[in-house]
């Protein structure tokens, strides 16, 4: 068998287009342009290069990007202060703070600080409360776009056993609430877990979120699976590469596991650009919701 590759690329810029067809709408029926928030404290790359990502996409959609940089050495208070003003700043739909935060700041303190009805990560103790619960909430960005990319390859996911490995709050947790939401049966693995194999080649749908390059080979997926890779993973170029040249590579050894899945997202292309458009979905939602406006029917 050799696996559908869901194309992570072209379904993110297909929603991406959605989301700015309703943003024009809402600037011509209510003069209403969403805005967003994104904060970085420090000067990690990897974090650069994705608020910069971020922030472009931002403007494509015709949306307003809010850009505040801050040194490493930011306080706890002083972020909790930048917080409430974007707390209390109508122009400010959604607000981002781009993790992981200095060691002198508790990332917890600053997510319950913001208000979670511009909580467009959906990290705020009440959005994970209100997931858990099956309520309307804002939900985290890579986790739903897992789920979209997973659903391209299945009419439904209904009944599917589905294992998620990784428990973060970024993705493992949330992801596996999205799932039973859709009444797969629902597994979370971990490090601890006992027969990680075995229970991997029970899986119809699998999704790696472990942060460690191509963990997942061929013979721990069950024929005709379909498996959604959340890692990102520099690691030395091979052989033949130029030397000191870097490559990405996501938590699944893509070339062999596609050989036996039904359905692979590739890394890079696979998840990576559904969570930007994902967060500039929950960017409209939030401002619809914070104007009084009905949920886009996207
Ligand atoms: N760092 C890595 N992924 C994320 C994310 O989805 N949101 C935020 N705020 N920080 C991150």
């Amino acid at each position: 068998m050799t696996a559908h590759i869901i194309d992570g690329k072209t379904i993110a810029a297909d929603l991406r287009g959605k989301v700015t067809d309703a943003v024009h709408r809402l600037l011509r029926d209510r003069g209403l342009v969403p805005g967003i928030a994104v904060v970085l404290v420090g000067e990690n790359p990897a974090s650069e290069v994705y608020v910069r990502t971020k922030s472009k996409m931002v403007a494509a959609a015709g949306m307003h990007a809010i850009d505040r940089k801050l040194p490493a050495t930011t306080s706890e208070a002083e972020l909790l202060a930048l917080v409430g003003e974007l707390n209390a700043d109508p122009a400010v739909n959604g607000i981002l703070v781009q993790l992981p935060l200095p060691p002198q700041i508790d990332s917890h303190k600053i997510i319950a600080a913001i208000d979670p009805a511009k909580d467009v990560d959906g990290f705020h103790p009440l959005n994970v409360g209100r997931l858990a619960s099956g309520l309307p909430a804002l939900v985290p960005c890579t986790p739903l776009g897992c789920v979209m990319l997973a659903k391209t390859a299945h009419v439904s996911l209904a009944g599917l056993d589905a294992v998620v490995i990784g428990r973060s709050n970024i993705v493992g947790k949330p992801v596996a609430q999205l799932l039973l939401a859709e009444n797969a049966t629902v597994t979370v693995a971990h490090s601890k877990t006992r027969d990680l194999l075995g229970l991997c080649r029970r899986a119809d749908l699998l999704i790696a979120a472990i942060g460690r390059p191509e963990m997942v080979r061929a013979d721990w997926i069950k024929p005709g699976a379909t498996v959604i890779d959340v890692g990102i993973n520099r690691v030395a170029g091979q052989e033949g590469q130029q030397a000191g040249k870097s490559r990405i590579v996501g938590d699944v050894a893509y070339a062999e596991v596609a050989a036996v899945a039904g359905a692979l997202t590739p890394v890079p292309g696979g998840v990576g650009p559904m969570t930007i458009a994902c967060l500039l979905l929950n960017t409209l939602r939030a401002a619809c919701a914070q104007n009084g406006l009905p949920a886009p029917s996207i």
